[in-house]
């Protein structure tokens, strides 16, 4: 049920729950302790009263008793009445009336019986307890012993409505409640502001992150905050920017695979439809065919550089092992380079540590490697030498190829990596597809391994560093 709210309407729905409840529990909690509080000053307050006049009636209540002076509780009474404006009862120990306040309900009654605060005024001095009194309202009672000299000769009952009271309290709640109640609005005002600085960008995050889904892969979702939301508009942005780029790669990767194809194409339908010629002379022709041959060679190569790079780019060319007699694998690879190298008079150097380690890599992939580096070192150089050296740390292997050849510029140097890339020196020139050196990057980007190339200039020679790590 919660999982189909939105992230707003939780919020929402918690801070409300939480406003709500926590104001009506404070609320009561508080409100209680004031009812309490007003109540007890009140009662304490006609308690003192009682108490007071109790003492009052002490004396005319001794001489009521002993049949003198009988009308001077009768005027007591009206004074009090008039002063104190409470209204006051008169028993003696047996609760007959003695006197009282005029309408006080008594006028009819002789003897009164037995009421809770009577009950408890023997025992705990002051007796007191709630209850309508003859007209239904409901009245506080406060029964006092009245004492003289010591003894107990009766009792005087101080009755008080408790409406004023209880309006009190009431006044009190209502204090409470505007209190409470901006609280309570201001909570649902703040959540009401939370959940919409929350909601409000995720959902603009979902709308950018849905047009991205549909294509519009140069949609960026603006950041104008530093916290979780905002990296996370940062991390589609970011991410949006590498699957541009990749698209923009693999479009350009195929136009060019489709345009290198498309060359030797041509040149074997010319060459076909020149040999369809009968009268063509057999020397001609045999230039022909071996033109078709060296094509068709070159498509070869070019189809089989393609397909490896698309098996590295699908992870599925890539083996396991790891060459384990280092040394002697190089020599192997070396051996048919060395031959290539002095074929074209270049010196060819190897300088290789006699104790090299273990190599994490297959040894297919440390050929391919090699052979790419190898095969551009001798195709490029015309004269001079070719050195290869091979060394390890603790951390890394390292291989060096130099040559003294064509070189590069420090322009061209930053996209020697690329896909079908060739230097304008080499293009017509010199024969090559450009993939070679993506197919050595791609392979030691699968072992974590990298490769930097240096010229100091056109024609000054070149130097390629492999450093794979161990
Ligand atoms: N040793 C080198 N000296 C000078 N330039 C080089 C060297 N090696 C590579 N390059 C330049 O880098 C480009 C890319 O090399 P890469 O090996 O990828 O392609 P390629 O040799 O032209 O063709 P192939 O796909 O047959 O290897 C080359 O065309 C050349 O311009
Ligand atoms: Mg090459």
């Amino acid at each position: 049920m919660l999982n189909r709210l939105t992230i707003r309407q939780r919020i929402l729905i918690i801070f409300i729950v939480i406003a709500c409840v926590g104001g009506t529990v404070q609320f009561l909690i508080a409100g209680r302790q004031l009812e309490a509080a007003t109540l007890e000053f009140y009662q304490h307050h006609l308690e003192t009263d009682a108490l007071l006049v109790a003492a009052t009636f002490a004396e005319p209540l001794g001489h009521y008793l002993e049949g003198e002076d009988e009308g001077s509780i009768g005027r007591i009474l009206t004074t009090l009445q008039h002063e104190m404006r409470h209204d006051y009862l008169i028993l003696d120990r047996n609760y007959r009336v003695v006197g009282y306040s005029a309408n006080t309900g008594y006028e009819q009654v002789d003897r009164v019986t037995a009421s809770p605060e009577l009950a408890a005024a023997d025992t705990v001095q002051i007796g007191s307890d709630i209850r309508p009194n003859y007209a239904g309202e409901e009245t506080l009672y406060l029964a006092v012993p009245v004492l003289y000299e010591g003894t107990p000769l009766g009792y005087l009952v101080l009755s008080e409505p408790m409406a004023p009271a209880y309006a009190e309290v009431n006044r009190r709640y209502m204090e409470l409640a505007t209190a409470t109640l901006p609280v309570i609005v201001l909570v649902i005002g703040a959540s009401l502001w939370v959940s919409s600085t929350i909601s409000r960008p995720v959902q603009h995050l979902r709308n950018s992150a849905l047009n991205m889904a549909q294509g519009a892969l140069d949609t960026r979702i603006q950041v104008s905050s530093q916290d979780e939301i905002g990296q996370l508009g940062e991390t589609l942005n970011y991410m949006a920017g590498q699957l541009e780029t990749l698209m923009q790669t693999q479009r350009s990767f195929v136009s060019n695979a489709a345009h290198e194809l498309r060359t030797p194409l041509m040149t074997l339908k010319l060459r076909a439809e020149a040999l369809s010629d009968e009268t063509l002379p057999k020397d001609e022709r045999e230039t022909y065919l071996s033109e078709i041959r060296q094509e068709i060679d070159h498509m070869a190569e070019l189809v089989s550089s393609l397909l490896l790079l698309a098996r590295i780019d699908e992870g599925r060319h890539l083996q396991n092992g790891s060459v384990t007699d280092t040394v002697s694998t190089l020599y192997d690879i070396l051996r048919r380079w060395r031959i290539e190298a002095e074929g074209k008079k270049l010196a060819f150097d190897a300088q290789i540590d006699p104790d090299l380690p273990d190599l994490p890599m297959s040894p297919n992939d440390l050929r391919v490697v090699l052979d790419n580096l190898l095969s551009n070192a001798i195709k490029y150089t015309a004269q001079g030498s070719i050195r290869v050296t091979v060394a390890h740390t603790p951390q890394a292997f390292n291989i060096q190829v130099c040559d003294t050849g064509i070189g590069f510029s420090e322009e061209q140097r930053t996209h020697l990596f690329e896909r079908f890339y060739r230097t304008e020196t080499v293009r017509g020139r010199y024969s090559g597809n450009g993939l070679g050196l993506s197919i050595v990057e791609a392979i030691l980007e699968h072992y974590t391994g990298q490769i930097e190339a240096s010229s100091p200039g056109t024609g000054k020679g070149a130097a390629f560093t492999v450093r794979l790590p161990l």
